[in-house]
Protein backbone atom coordinates (compact mmCIF):
# COMPACT_ATOMS: atom_id res chain seq x y z
CA UNK A 1 0.00 0.00 0.00
CA UNK A 2 1.51 3.14 -1.13
CA UNK A 3 2.52 5.71 1.95
CA UNK A 4 -0.22 8.26 0.51
CA UNK A 5 -3.27 5.55 0.22
CA UNK A 6 -2.09 4.52 3.60
CA UNK A 7 -2.74 8.23 4.90
CA UNK A 8 -5.26 8.87 3.11
CA UNK A 9 -7.54 5.83 4.39
CA UNK A 10 -9.64 6.14 6.78
CA UNK A 11 -11.04 2.24 6.94
CA UNK A 12 -10.65 -0.22 9.64
CA UNK A 13 -8.75 -3.63 8.79
CA UNK A 14 -12.03 -5.87 7.37
CA UNK A 15 -11.51 -9.68 9.26
CA UNK A 16 -13.31 -11.09 6.24
CA UNK A 17 -10.83 -10.11 3.61
CA UNK A 18 -7.85 -8.13 5.46
CA UNK A 19 -8.68 -5.55 2.88
CA UNK A 20 -9.55 -1.92 4.46
CA UNK A 21 -13.08 -1.39 5.26
CA UNK A 22 -14.94 1.21 4.52
CA UNK A 23 -15.18 4.48 6.50
CA UNK A 24 -18.87 5.14 6.82
CA UNK A 25 -20.83 8.17 7.07
CA UNK A 26 -19.63 11.73 5.06
CA UNK A 27 -16.40 9.77 5.12
CA UNK A 28 -17.56 6.86 3.01
CA UNK A 29 -17.17 7.51 -0.99
CA UNK A 30 -20.50 5.95 -1.30
CA UNK A 31 -21.65 8.48 1.68
CA UNK A 32 -25.67 7.71 2.04
CA UNK A 33 -25.82 4.49 -0.58
CA UNK A 34 -22.93 2.94 1.55
CA UNK A 35 -25.56 3.12 4.61
CA UNK A 36 -28.79 0.60 5.01
CA UNK A 37 -31.28 2.69 5.11
CA UNK A 38 -34.87 2.04 6.07
CA UNK A 39 -37.45 2.64 3.53
CA UNK A 40 -41.04 3.49 5.15
CA UNK A 41 -43.51 1.08 3.38
CA UNK A 42 -46.37 3.21 3.01
CA UNK A 43 -49.20 3.07 5.29
CA UNK A 44 -47.18 1.05 7.16
CA UNK A 45 -46.42 2.11 11.21
CA UNK A 46 -44.38 -1.04 11.95
CA UNK A 47 -40.25 -0.60 11.38
CA UNK A 48 -40.07 -0.38 7.66
CA UNK A 49 -38.07 -2.50 5.85
CA UNK A 50 -34.98 -2.38 5.07
CA UNK A 51 -33.44 -1.10 1.60
CA UNK A 52 -30.48 -3.37 0.66
CA UNK A 53 -27.51 -1.22 0.32
CA UNK A 54 -24.11 -1.90 -2.08
CA UNK A 55 -21.17 -3.19 0.30
CA UNK A 56 -19.11 -0.54 1.57
CA UNK A 57 -16.77 0.63 -1.21
CA UNK A 58 -14.21 -0.10 1.10
CA UNK A 59 -10.87 0.21 -1.08
CA UNK A 60 -11.21 3.65 -2.13
CA UNK A 61 -10.93 6.81 0.19
CA UNK A 62 -11.52 10.23 0.48
CA UNK A 63 -9.52 13.76 0.94
CA UNK A 64 -12.49 16.55 1.95
CA UNK A 65 -15.17 15.59 -0.72
CA UNK A 66 -13.05 14.42 -3.08
CA UNK A 67 -11.91 10.35 -4.07
CA UNK A 68 -8.64 9.31 -4.22
CA UNK A 69 -7.65 7.14 -6.81
CA UNK A 70 -4.29 5.53 -5.90
CA UNK A 71 -3.89 8.08 -3.52
CA UNK A 72 -5.05 10.94 -6.17
CA UNK A 73 -7.05 13.59 -5.62
CA UNK A 74 -9.96 12.43 -8.44
CA UNK A 75 -10.15 16.00 -10.47
CA UNK A 76 -5.94 15.99 -10.12
CA UNK A 77 -6.05 12.51 -11.71
CA UNK A 78 -8.53 13.42 -14.70
CA UNK A 79 -6.12 16.42 -15.14
CA UNK A 80 -3.29 13.91 -15.62
CA UNK A 81 -5.14 11.23 -17.59
CA UNK A 82 -5.89 14.49 -19.69
CA UNK A 83 -9.26 13.56 -20.90
CA UNK A 84 -12.25 11.08 -19.48
CA UNK A 85 -13.54 8.64 -19.61
CA UNK A 86 -11.39 7.23 -18.20
CA UNK A 87 -10.53 3.65 -16.29
CA UNK A 88 -7.78 3.98 -13.50
CA UNK A 89 -6.83 0.92 -11.64
CA UNK A 90 -4.74 0.74 -8.45
CA UNK A 91 -1.15 -0.57 -7.91
CA UNK A 92 -1.51 -0.63 -4.28
CA UNK A 93 -5.11 -2.71 -3.98
CA UNK A 94 -3.98 -5.51 -6.75
CA UNK A 95 -0.88 -5.72 -4.54
CA UNK A 96 -2.98 -5.73 -1.70
CA UNK A 97 -5.65 -8.23 -2.62
CA UNK A 98 -2.87 -10.75 -3.64
CA UNK A 99 -1.32 -10.57 -0.34
CA UNK A 100 -4.87 -11.24 1.57
CA UNK A 101 -5.27 -14.47 -0.46
CA UNK A 102 -1.89 -15.41 0.12
CA UNK A 103 -2.51 -15.37 3.48
CA UNK A 104 -5.79 -16.98 3.61
CA UNK A 105 -5.04 -19.73 1.26
CA UNK A 106 -2.01 -22.77 1.87
CA UNK A 107 0.94 -21.87 0.37
CA UNK A 108 1.46 -24.70 -1.72
CA UNK A 109 -1.69 -23.43 -3.91
CA UNK A 110 -0.72 -21.72 -7.11
CA UNK A 111 -2.24 -18.74 -7.86
CA UNK A 112 -3.41 -17.81 -11.21
CA UNK A 113 -4.56 -14.42 -12.98
CA UNK A 114 -6.98 -14.80 -15.69
CA UNK A 115 -6.04 -11.71 -17.79
CA UNK A 116 -9.44 -12.26 -19.38
CA UNK A 117 -10.28 -9.93 -16.80
CA UNK A 118 -8.42 -7.10 -17.40
CA UNK A 119 -5.89 -7.79 -20.13
CA UNK A 120 -4.58 -4.07 -20.18
CA UNK A 121 -0.46 -4.90 -20.56
CA UNK A 122 0.31 -2.81 -17.69
CA UNK A 123 -1.59 -4.85 -15.50
CA UNK A 124 -0.94 -7.53 -16.87
CA UNK A 125 3.03 -6.82 -16.25
CA UNK A 126 2.41 -6.21 -13.04
CA UNK A 127 0.27 -8.83 -12.42
CA UNK A 128 3.02 -11.08 -13.55
CA UNK A 129 5.07 -10.22 -10.75
CA UNK A 130 2.63 -11.08 -7.97
CA UNK A 131 1.04 -14.30 -9.15
CA UNK A 132 2.62 -17.76 -9.95
CA UNK A 133 1.16 -17.78 -13.37
CA UNK A 134 -1.14 -16.13 -15.95
CA UNK A 135 -3.97 -17.79 -17.95
CA UNK A 136 -4.29 -16.93 -21.32
CA UNK A 137 -7.98 -17.51 -23.89
CA UNK A 138 -6.47 -16.50 -27.36
CA UNK A 139 -2.77 -15.96 -29.12
CA UNK A 140 -3.74 -12.05 -28.12
CA UNK A 141 -3.23 -12.68 -24.71
CA UNK A 142 -0.28 -14.89 -25.12
CA UNK A 143 1.74 -12.17 -26.70
CA UNK A 144 0.40 -9.63 -23.87
CA UNK A 145 1.53 -12.04 -21.50
CA UNK A 146 5.01 -13.06 -22.91
CA UNK A 147 5.32 -9.49 -23.22
CA UNK A 148 4.74 -9.02 -19.45
CA UNK A 149 7.58 -10.94 -18.67
CA UNK A 150 5.35 -14.02 -17.47
CA UNK A 151 6.82 -17.86 -18.02
CA UNK A 152 5.71 -19.85 -20.02
CA UNK A 153 6.29 -22.64 -17.63
CA UNK A 154 3.51 -21.27 -15.72
CA UNK A 155 1.24 -19.77 -18.76
CA UNK A 156 -1.90 -21.91 -19.62
CA UNK A 157 -4.24 -21.44 -22.67
CA UNK A 158 -8.05 -22.42 -22.34
CA UNK A 159 -10.92 -21.73 -24.50
CA UNK A 160 -13.56 -23.48 -27.40
CA UNK A 161 -12.26 -23.01 -30.58
CA UNK A 162 -8.50 -22.29 -30.24
CA UNK A 163 -7.58 -22.07 -34.35
CA UNK A 164 -4.60 -23.98 -35.65
CA UNK A 165 -2.20 -21.11 -35.93
CA UNK A 166 -3.11 -20.62 -31.96
CA UNK A 167 -2.54 -23.72 -31.36
CA UNK A 168 0.94 -23.67 -32.93
CA UNK A 169 1.83 -20.30 -31.28
CA UNK A 170 1.20 -21.98 -27.96
CA UNK A 171 3.98 -25.07 -28.63
CA UNK A 172 6.28 -23.25 -29.88
CA UNK A 173 6.44 -20.71 -26.93
CA UNK A 174 6.01 -23.84 -24.18
CA UNK A 175 2.95 -23.14 -22.56
CA UNK A 176 0.67 -25.15 -21.38
CA UNK A 177 -2.91 -25.79 -23.44
CA UNK A 178 -5.62 -27.11 -21.54
CA UNK A 179 -7.05 -29.17 -24.36
CA UNK A 180 -10.73 -28.47 -24.93
CA UNK A 181 -11.59 -31.00 -28.29
CA UNK A 182 -10.29 -33.93 -29.66
CA UNK A 183 -9.44 -31.93 -32.98
CA UNK A 184 -6.83 -29.90 -31.32
CA UNK A 185 -4.77 -33.05 -30.61
CA UNK A 186 -3.48 -33.88 -33.93
CA UNK A 187 -2.74 -30.34 -34.47
CA UNK A 188 -0.74 -30.11 -31.27
CA UNK A 189 1.13 -33.34 -32.18
CA UNK A 190 2.13 -31.84 -35.48
CA UNK A 191 3.35 -28.75 -33.86
CA UNK A 192 5.02 -30.62 -31.74
CA UNK A 193 6.60 -32.66 -33.98
CA UNK A 194 7.44 -30.12 -36.71
CA UNK A 195 9.30 -28.11 -33.91
CA UNK A 196 11.05 -30.44 -31.78
CA UNK A 197 9.52 -29.11 -28.61
CA UNK A 198 6.99 -31.06 -26.02
CA UNK A 199 3.37 -30.41 -26.62
CA UNK A 200 3.12 -29.89 -23.20
CA UNK A 201 -0.89 -30.46 -22.65
CA UNK A 202 -3.69 -31.09 -19.88
CA UNK A 203 -7.03 -31.95 -20.31
CA UNK A 204 -9.94 -29.14 -19.38
CA UNK A 205 -13.23 -31.49 -18.18
CA UNK A 206 -16.73 -30.47 -18.71
CA UNK A 207 -17.55 -32.19 -15.50
CA UNK A 208 -21.08 -33.81 -14.18
CA UNK A 209 -21.62 -30.81 -12.10
CA UNK A 210 -21.76 -27.88 -11.46
CA UNK A 211 -20.90 -24.08 -9.42
CA UNK A 212 -23.89 -23.89 -7.23
CA UNK A 213 -24.57 -19.93 -7.16
CA UNK A 214 -22.51 -18.86 -9.73
CA UNK A 215 -23.34 -15.76 -11.79
CA UNK A 216 -22.22 -17.94 -14.49
CA UNK A 217 -21.90 -21.54 -14.82
CA UNK A 218 -18.91 -23.26 -16.74
CA UNK A 219 -19.21 -26.67 -15.91
CA UNK A 220 -21.80 -29.23 -15.41
CA UNK A 221 -24.84 -30.43 -18.55
CA UNK A 222 -23.96 -29.68 -21.60
CA UNK A 223 -21.50 -27.19 -22.61
CA UNK A 224 -19.06 -25.82 -25.33
CA UNK A 225 -16.04 -25.42 -23.03
CA UNK A 226 -13.88 -28.76 -21.97
CA UNK A 227 -14.40 -32.26 -22.79
CA UNK A 228 -17.54 -34.29 -21.23
CA UNK A 229 -15.71 -36.49 -18.29
CA UNK A 230 -17.20 -39.44 -20.65
CA UNK A 231 -15.11 -38.88 -23.11
CA UNK A 232 -11.94 -38.29 -20.83
CA UNK A 233 -10.63 -41.69 -21.45
CA UNK A 234 -10.35 -41.73 -25.22
CA UNK A 235 -8.85 -38.56 -25.23
CA UNK A 236 -6.11 -39.73 -22.19
CA UNK A 237 -5.57 -42.97 -24.29
CA UNK A 238 -5.06 -40.55 -28.20
CA UNK A 239 -2.67 -38.15 -25.61
CA UNK A 240 -0.94 -40.96 -25.18
CA UNK A 241 -0.24 -42.27 -28.42
CA UNK A 242 0.17 -38.69 -29.83
CA UNK A 243 3.27 -38.46 -28.01
CA UNK A 244 2.15 -35.24 -26.22
CA UNK A 245 3.30 -34.84 -22.85
CA UNK A 246 0.16 -34.98 -20.29
CA UNK A 247 0.43 -33.08 -17.37
CA UNK A 248 -3.41 -32.95 -15.88
CA UNK A 249 -6.28 -31.49 -15.66
CA UNK A 250 -8.30 -28.12 -15.69
CA UNK A 251 -11.60 -28.02 -14.42
CA UNK A 252 -13.71 -24.79 -13.84
CA UNK A 253 -16.85 -24.92 -12.82
CA UNK A 254 -18.30 -21.12 -12.92
CA UNK A 255 -17.73 -17.49 -11.86
CA UNK A 256 -18.53 -14.66 -9.62
CA UNK A 257 -19.79 -16.62 -6.83
CA UNK A 258 -19.87 -15.10 -2.83
CA UNK A 259 -21.42 -18.17 -1.13
CA UNK A 260 -17.46 -19.81 0.12
CA UNK A 261 -19.46 -23.11 0.53
CA UNK A 262 -20.29 -23.62 -2.96
CA UNK A 263 -17.07 -23.12 -4.20
CA UNK A 264 -15.67 -25.45 -1.34
CA UNK A 265 -17.89 -28.09 -3.23
CA UNK A 266 -17.16 -27.29 -6.44
CA UNK A 267 -13.29 -27.59 -5.38
CA UNK A 268 -13.69 -31.18 -3.56
CA UNK A 269 -15.72 -32.47 -6.18
CA UNK A 270 -13.48 -31.56 -8.86
CA UNK A 271 -10.50 -32.69 -6.89
CA UNK A 272 -12.19 -36.23 -6.91
CA UNK A 273 -13.05 -36.59 -10.44
CA UNK A 274 -9.72 -35.46 -11.11
CA UNK A 275 -8.25 -38.20 -8.73
CA UNK A 276 -10.53 -40.58 -10.17
CA UNK A 277 -9.53 -39.23 -14.09
CA UNK A 278 -5.76 -39.64 -13.02
CA UNK A 279 -5.88 -42.93 -12.39
CA UNK A 280 -6.60 -43.06 -15.95
CA UNK A 281 -3.69 -40.81 -17.21
CA UNK A 282 -0.77 -42.04 -19.99
CA UNK A 283 1.58 -42.12 -16.53
CA UNK A 284 -0.88 -42.98 -14.04
CA UNK A 285 -2.06 -40.66 -10.93
CA UNK A 286 1.76 -40.35 -9.89
CA UNK A 287 2.95 -38.54 -13.16
CA UNK A 288 0.19 -35.93 -12.44
CA UNK A 289 1.84 -32.37 -12.22
CA UNK A 290 -0.97 -29.80 -12.72
CA UNK A 291 -4.23 -29.68 -11.18
CA UNK A 292 -6.27 -26.82 -12.08
CA UNK A 293 -9.18 -26.69 -9.54
CA UNK A 294 -10.43 -23.63 -11.57
CA UNK A 295 -11.82 -20.31 -9.29
CA UNK A 296 -14.94 -18.59 -9.11
CA UNK A 297 -14.51 -16.26 -6.32
CA UNK A 298 -16.84 -13.35 -6.83
CA UNK A 299 -17.08 -9.70 -5.53
CA UNK A 300 -20.16 -7.75 -4.33
CA UNK A 301 -21.05 -5.46 -7.00
CA UNK A 302 -24.89 -5.04 -6.27
CA UNK A 303 -26.81 -3.97 -2.91
CA UNK A 304 -27.28 -6.15 -0.90
CA UNK A 305 -24.24 -8.32 -1.73
CA UNK A 306 -21.50 -9.64 1.39
CA UNK A 307 -17.57 -9.91 0.13
CA UNK A 308 -16.41 -13.86 -0.12
CA UNK A 309 -15.33 -15.34 3.10
CA UNK A 310 -11.74 -16.80 2.24
CA UNK A 311 -11.25 -18.58 5.48
CA UNK A 312 -13.22 -21.41 4.83
CA UNK A 313 -11.91 -21.69 1.17
CA UNK A 314 -8.16 -21.74 2.42
CA UNK A 315 -9.40 -24.43 4.69
CA UNK A 316 -10.73 -26.70 2.51
CA UNK A 317 -7.68 -26.31 0.39
CA UNK A 318 -5.37 -26.90 2.99
CA UNK A 319 -7.19 -30.59 3.41
CA UNK A 320 -7.06 -30.90 -0.38
CA UNK A 321 -3.29 -30.23 -0.40
CA UNK A 322 -2.42 -32.26 2.12
CA UNK A 323 -4.81 -35.42 0.30
CA UNK A 324 -2.82 -34.86 -2.79
CA UNK A 325 0.59 -35.20 -0.98
CA UNK A 326 -0.46 -38.86 -0.76
CA UNK A 327 -2.97 -39.29 -3.44
CA UNK A 328 -1.08 -36.85 -6.45
CA UNK A 329 2.67 -36.42 -5.04
CA UNK A 330 3.87 -34.79 -7.79
CA UNK A 331 0.99 -32.61 -8.74
CA UNK A 332 0.96 -28.46 -7.88
CA UNK A 333 -2.94 -27.35 -7.26
CA UNK A 334 -3.72 -24.00 -9.05
CA UNK A 335 -6.59 -21.88 -8.76
CA UNK A 336 -7.12 -19.45 -11.48
CA UNK A 337 -9.06 -15.96 -10.79
CA UNK A 338 -9.79 -12.91 -12.65
CA UNK A 339 -12.43 -10.57 -11.25
CA UNK A 340 -11.94 -11.51 -7.80
CA UNK A 341 -7.79 -10.22 -8.28
CA UNK A 342 -8.55 -7.40 -10.25
CA UNK A 343 -12.12 -6.06 -10.01
CA UNK A 344 -12.22 -3.81 -6.76
CA UNK A 345 -8.88 -2.25 -7.94
CA UNK A 346 -10.53 -0.61 -10.73
CA UNK A 347 -12.71 2.66 -10.84
CA UNK A 348 -14.55 4.09 -14.47
CA UNK A 349 -14.58 8.00 -14.30
CA UNK A 350 -16.83 10.02 -17.24
CA UNK A 351 -17.54 13.52 -16.60
CA UNK A 352 -20.90 15.20 -16.72
CA UNK A 353 -22.07 16.76 -19.75
CA UNK A 354 -25.46 17.14 -19.21
CA UNK A 355 -28.21 17.71 -16.73
CA UNK A 356 -31.28 17.51 -17.37
CA UNK A 357 -35.11 16.61 -15.97
CA UNK A 358 -37.70 14.58 -17.28
CA UNK A 359 -40.90 14.64 -15.48
CA UNK A 360 -38.92 15.23 -12.45
CA UNK A 361 -36.47 12.86 -12.63
CA UNK A 362 -32.69 13.83 -12.86
CA UNK A 363 -30.47 12.57 -15.07
CA UNK A 364 -26.94 12.90 -15.31
CA UNK A 365 -25.46 12.33 -18.78
CA UNK A 366 -22.10 11.63 -19.08
CA UNK A 367 -19.20 11.18 -21.94
CA UNK A 368 -19.16 7.53 -22.03
CA UNK A 369 -21.14 4.55 -20.94
CA UNK A 370 -21.83 1.22 -22.28
CA UNK A 371 -19.83 1.49 -25.12
CA UNK A 372 -16.86 1.72 -22.22
CA UNK A 373 -18.42 -0.04 -19.75
CA UNK A 374 -21.13 -2.99 -20.68
CA UNK A 375 -20.83 -4.78 -17.58
CA UNK A 376 -22.28 -1.78 -15.72
CA UNK A 377 -25.09 -1.12 -17.67
CA UNK A 378 -26.64 -4.27 -17.02
CA UNK A 379 -26.07 -6.04 -20.47
CA UNK A 380 -23.37 -8.19 -19.72
CA UNK A 381 -24.97 -11.48 -18.30
CA UNK A 382 -27.56 -9.85 -15.91
CA UNK A 383 -30.75 -11.12 -15.76
CA UNK A 384 -32.17 -8.17 -13.85
CA UNK A 385 -30.60 -5.14 -13.92
CA UNK A 386 -29.09 -3.80 -10.96
CA UNK A 387 -26.60 -0.83 -9.78
CA UNK A 388 -23.41 -1.07 -9.48
CA UNK A 389 -21.69 1.36 -6.75
CA UNK A 390 -21.36 4.78 -8.26
CA UNK A 391 -20.59 8.60 -7.03
CA UNK A 392 -20.26 11.90 -8.10
CA UNK A 393 -16.44 11.19 -7.28
CA UNK A 394 -15.59 15.34 -6.86
CA UNK A 395 -18.13 15.56 -4.36
CA UNK A 396 -18.30 12.12 -3.23
CA UNK A 397 -18.34 12.89 0.46
CA UNK A 398 -20.61 15.85 0.10
CA UNK A 399 -23.88 15.63 1.96
CA UNK A 400 -26.28 17.76 -0.13
CA UNK A 401 -27.71 14.39 -2.20
CA UNK A 402 -30.61 13.57 -4.27
CA UNK A 403 -31.89 11.06 -6.78
CA UNK A 404 -30.09 10.76 -9.99
CA UNK A 405 -29.98 8.66 -13.27
CA UNK A 406 -26.43 8.32 -14.46
CA UNK A 407 -26.49 7.05 -18.59
CA UNK A 408 -24.31 7.33 -21.64
CA UNK A 409 -24.45 9.29 -24.78
CA UNK A 410 -26.14 6.17 -26.57
CA UNK A 411 -29.03 6.41 -28.44
CA UNK A 412 -30.16 3.65 -26.04
CA UNK A 413 -31.95 3.20 -23.20
CA UNK A 414 -29.50 0.44 -22.30
CA UNK A 415 -27.08 2.78 -21.71
CA UNK A 416 -28.08 3.32 -18.24
CA UNK A 417 -24.88 3.55 -15.69
CA UNK A 418 -26.77 4.31 -12.17
CA UNK A 419 -30.96 3.92 -12.24
CA UNK A 420 -32.36 6.49 -9.98
CA UNK A 421 -29.64 6.76 -7.11
CA UNK A 422 -28.94 8.19 -4.54
CA UNK A 423 -26.12 10.39 -5.29
CA UNK A 424 -24.27 14.01 -4.84
CA UNK A 425 -25.98 16.83 -6.42
CA UNK A 426 -23.78 16.91 -9.43
CA UNK A 427 -23.47 19.48 -12.36
CA UNK A 428 -22.16 19.82 -15.81
CA UNK A 429 -18.46 19.25 -15.37
CA UNK A 430 -18.21 16.98 -12.48
CA UNK A 431 -17.12 13.33 -12.91
CA UNK A 432 -19.18 10.13 -11.86
CA UNK A 433 -17.45 7.46 -10.53
CA UNK A 434 -18.22 3.37 -11.24
CA UNK A 435 -16.68 1.47 -8.51
CA UNK A 436 -16.20 -2.10 -8.72
CA UNK A 437 -14.64 -1.47 -12.25
CA UNK A 438 -11.37 -3.21 -12.57
CA UNK A 439 -12.41 -6.27 -14.37
CA UNK A 440 -14.52 -7.48 -17.59
CA UNK A 441 -14.36 -3.20 -18.57
CA UNK A 442 -12.95 -2.38 -21.41
CA UNK A 443 -12.24 -5.13 -23.36
CA UNK A 444 -15.30 -6.26 -22.71
CA UNK A 445 -17.29 -3.41 -23.74
CA UNK A 446 -18.47 -2.60 -28.02
CA UNK A 447 -16.11 0.64 -28.28
CA UNK A 448 -17.13 1.14 -31.75
CA UNK A 449 -20.64 1.22 -31.20
CA UNK A 450 -21.87 4.82 -32.04
CA UNK A 451 -18.21 6.20 -33.08
CA UNK A 452 -17.65 7.82 -29.71
CA UNK A 453 -13.55 8.20 -28.56
CA UNK A 454 -12.10 5.05 -27.26
CA UNK A 455 -11.57 4.73 -23.30
CA UNK A 456 -8.37 5.72 -22.03
CA UNK A 457 -6.57 3.20 -19.28
CA UNK A 458 -3.91 4.08 -16.43
CA UNK A 459 -2.31 2.22 -13.74
CA UNK A 460 -1.87 4.57 -11.10
C1 LIG B 1 -11.50 -20.78 -17.93
C2 LIG B 1 -11.72 -19.53 -17.17
N1 LIG B 1 -10.85 -19.18 -16.23
C3 LIG B 1 -10.99 -18.07 -15.49
C4 LIG B 1 -12.08 -17.24 -15.67
C5 LIG B 1 -12.17 -16.00 -14.87
O1 LIG B 1 -13.32 -15.90 -14.11
P1 LIG B 1 -13.42 -14.75 -13.02
O2 LIG B 1 -12.97 -13.47 -13.67
O3 LIG B 1 -14.83 -14.71 -12.62
O4 LIG B 1 -12.50 -15.11 -11.90
C6 LIG B 1 -13.04 -17.58 -16.63
C7 LIG B 1 -14.20 -16.72 -16.82
O5 LIG B 1 -15.02 -16.85 -17.67
C8 LIG B 1 -12.85 -18.75 -17.40
O6 LIG B 1 -13.70 -19.08 -18.36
Amino acid sequence: MSASFAAASAGAPDTATGTNGAAQGTASPLGGATVTTPVAAPGASTTPPVRPAHAPASLQALRGDELLIGGIPVTQLAARVGSTPFYAYDRALLRERIAVLRAALPAAVKLHYAMKANPMPAVVQFMAGLVDGIDVASAGELKVALDAGADPAEVSFAGPGKRDPELWQAVASGVLVNVESLRELPVLAEAARALGVPGRVALRVNPDFELKGSGMKMGGGPKQFGVDVEAVPELLDRIGSAGLSFEGFHLFAGSQNLRAESICEAQCKSYELALRLAAMAPGGAGSIRFLNLGGGFGIPYFPGEQRLDLAPIGANLASLVKRARQELPQAHIVIELGRYLVGEAGVYVARVVDRKVSRGQVFLVVDGGLNHHLSASGNFGQVVRKNYPVTVANRAGSTRRETASVVGPLCTPLDLLADRMDLPEAQVGDLVAVFQSGAYGASASPQGFLGHPAVVEVLV
